[in-house]
């Protein structure tokens, strides 16, 4: 994990306003709650003998533990014992881990680190804020950092999606042209069929015009733009070392009418699902389940976007405070 980082962790649909929620992500388990003016994140644990807050309920905007009801405060704090009564002090001890949370475009991000939030708020990818979307989500057993790059692999396109979007068999990988700008990765790349020619590499292809087809946004955005009106997004949520939780979307504006654009929607699900379901068939079976900059994979030119995001992915890491 590359800590001092907003890592997208839930679609907010997953939390409803008048129970909190207990789920899995960054390696712990953590409870997350609405408040009239935001979200709070906490890990799942009473302080006092440890019961699952996320069994418990919400009393304003309080945390009650269903065990001895101790309340709790946006900020992790235990405002209440019951037991030892309305008019007892509660000692500061009596305090939450808790993580800062957000809520943004329909995910639910916390921050992963030590000091304040920087930036206070998660980025998102700016053409895509308030855009409507249709989407779902997929739970895979791996490490995110393969999904992550299974999304950045432009070779397997023709092997893996053979009868989806890889139809065409453009088995050859022209450039491809990668950049990092800060925290985001920039992909333009061209498949072509291979007619005994070899791939042209970057420097032949000279700069790219016009916006990139991958954008990766670190920790954890994925972003394919396909079209001017359309293209597919990704947040691949941590769970742990083991599992990764994809919140897949499909945005478009093509189709605009409510009812038309939730018929058009149910199907990029069914068909984005479908490649999906490809993808993980294969990157299941990677080993090791993590990958590194160290691994001893041998890569290829076009393994060009992952190469860059182990790079940039280490040195995230060892900047760190
Ligand atoms: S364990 Fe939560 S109040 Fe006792
Ligand atoms: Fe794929």
């Amino acid at each position: 994990m590359i800590p001092e980082q907003w890592y997208a962790v839930l679609d907010s649909r997953e939390l409803p306003r008048r129970r909190p929620v207990g789920v899995r992500r960054l390696g712990r388990e953590l409870v997350f709650w609405r408040r009239a003016d935001g979200v709070s994140c906490a890990a799942d644990r009473c302080a006092h003998r440890g019961a699952a807050l996320s069994a418990g309920e919400l009393t304003d905007d309080r945390l009650r533990c269903p065990f001895h009801g101790f309340e709790y405060d946006a900020r992790g704090r235990c405002r209440l014992i019951p037991a030892n009564g309305r008019a007892a002090e509660v000692p500061e001890r009596f305090q939450l881990r808790t993580l800062p949370a957000r809520e943004r475009e329909g995910l639910v991000f916390v921050w992963l680190g030590g000091g304040a939030p920087d930036p206070p708020e998660p980025p998102f990818f700016d053409e895509l804020c308030g855009r409507r979307w249709g989407g779902f989500q997929e739970s895979w057993p791996v490490h995110y950092s393969r999904a992550i790059e299974n999304q950045l692999d432009l070779a397997h396109l023709p092997f893996v999606h053979r009868t989806t979007i890889g139809r065409a068999g453009r088995t050859l990988v022209e450039g491809p042209r990668c950049r990092i700008e800060a925290d985001r990765l920039l992909v333009w790349f061209d498949n072509a069929r291979d007619r005994g020619v070899p791939p042209r590499d970057a420097a032949e292809l000279g700069p790219p015009t016009g916006p990139p087809l991958l954008s990766f946004r670190f920790p954890n955005l994925w972003w394919n733009r396909i079209g001017d009106r359309f293209g597919v997004f990704a947040a691949f949520a941590p769970v742990d070392d083991e599992n990764t939780m994809i919140y897949l979307r499909f945005y478009q504006s093509i189709v605009r009418l409510p009812p038309f654009r939730r018929l058009f929607n149910f199907f990029a699900n069914l068909y984005n699902r479908r490649i999906l379901r490809q993808d993980r068939r294969v990157v299941v079976t990677q080993r090791p389940r993590r990958s590194s900059l160290a691994s001893d994979e041998m890569l290829i030119a076009a393994d060009k976007p992952i190469v860059l995001y182990r790079r940039r992915r280490a040195e995230l890491q060892r900047q760190q405070p």
